[in-house]
């Protein structure tokens, strides 16, 4: 039998007229991932705590040419994500696309020569605060634009763990089992989507690795003790690519997610990092 994939190729990778809602595109990975998507056509909801940078996002997109809303939420509540949905439909009518990008540290769950695990000074406050913004801040969104997801009998959620899932960073105690969390639910949720909603509601993740932006300058730039170089130095020593990314980077694995390219991909992760989760170090 002849396959008809060929035939279709060049709408293979298309997400023009798609509805994207997009959490922490305030931020700076997914502030630019929103600018991609919408130089490519796809209608953006640009989400974030922080309503000007959401609204900056949606701005440029516009100015752009694109076709772009901004709404103010709260990954953590219940009524704020339930309000800005219901802002979403009023305004595109549907939600093809969910990525969760809103996500990151507190300087309180880090720890630090002065401030150990065990002897602790490091605050129980950061920890919750981390495992809540990341696993919850990801579950209450995904459930909310979820259920609009299963009314249309379609769509994808595209969620943000990192390389340090799988193998810890020093230091960053709960922001790694966070992420952990985050790729063990991606992979909860695509089964249950795909078997008791719709299989043509996709569930997948990606990894970056590491990006500047301002919720790590601190732990890349400074030097964490005496005794050992600047963990900047420490992460391009264990990248194969020998730099950070660029934000930019990320758009083309959410594009691949997002397309009818992956219609038979579900609970997989994608990892962006110069090379950093493939190498011992040595
Ligand atoms: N920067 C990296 O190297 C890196 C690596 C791996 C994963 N990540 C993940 O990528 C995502 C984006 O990170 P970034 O580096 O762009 O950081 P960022 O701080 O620039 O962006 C995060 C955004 O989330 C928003 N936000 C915070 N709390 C929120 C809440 N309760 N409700 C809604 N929005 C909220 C912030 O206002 C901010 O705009 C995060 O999930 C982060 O954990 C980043």
């Amino acid at each position: 039998m002849k396959s008809n994939v060929n035939s279709n190729l060049s709408a293979l990778f298309s997400l023009e007229g798609k509805t994207a809602v997009i959490t922490g595109a305030g931020g700076i990975l997914f502030g630019a991932v929103a600018r991609g998507l919408g130089q490519l056509g796809v209608k953006v909801a640009s989400l974030d705590l922080r309503l000007n940078e959401a609204q900056k996002t949606a701005d440029e997109i516009n100015a752009a040419g694109g076709n772009a809303m901004a709404a103010e939420i709260d990954v953590l509540k219940s009524e704020s994500v339930t309000k800005a949905k219901d802002a979403v439909l009023a305004k595109f009518n549907r939600v093809d696309i969910l990525i969760n990008g809103a996500g990151g540290n507190h300087p309180k769950a880090t720890t630090k020569p002065e401030e150990k695990f065990f002897f602790s000074d490091l605050s129980l406050e950061g920890i919750r605060f981390t495992f809540d913004l990341n696993i919850m801040g990801t579950v209450i969104p995904s459930m909310i634009f979820g259920r609009v997801m299963i009314q249309q009998g379609e769509g994808v959620i595209i969620n943000t763990s990192s390389m340090n899932a799988d193998i810890p960073l020093s230091r960053i105690v709960a922001y790694s089992a966070a992420k952990a969390g985050i790729s063990n639910f991606t992979k909860w949720l695509a089964a249950d989507m795909a078997l008791n909603h719709s299989p043509k509601i996709r569930v997948n993740e990606i990894r970056p690795g590491f990006f500047p932006t301002l919720q790590n300058a601190d732990l890349i730039n400074k030097t964490p003790g005496t005794l050992t170089a600047s963990r900047g130095t420490d992460i391009l020593g264990k990248t194969p690519m020998k730099r950070f990314g660029k934000p930019e980077e990320l758009v083309g694995a959410i594009v691949y997610l997002c397309s009818p390219a992956a219609s038979f991909t579900t609970g997989s992760s994608i990892a962006i990092d110069g090379g950093f989760g493939s190498f011992s170090g040595v």
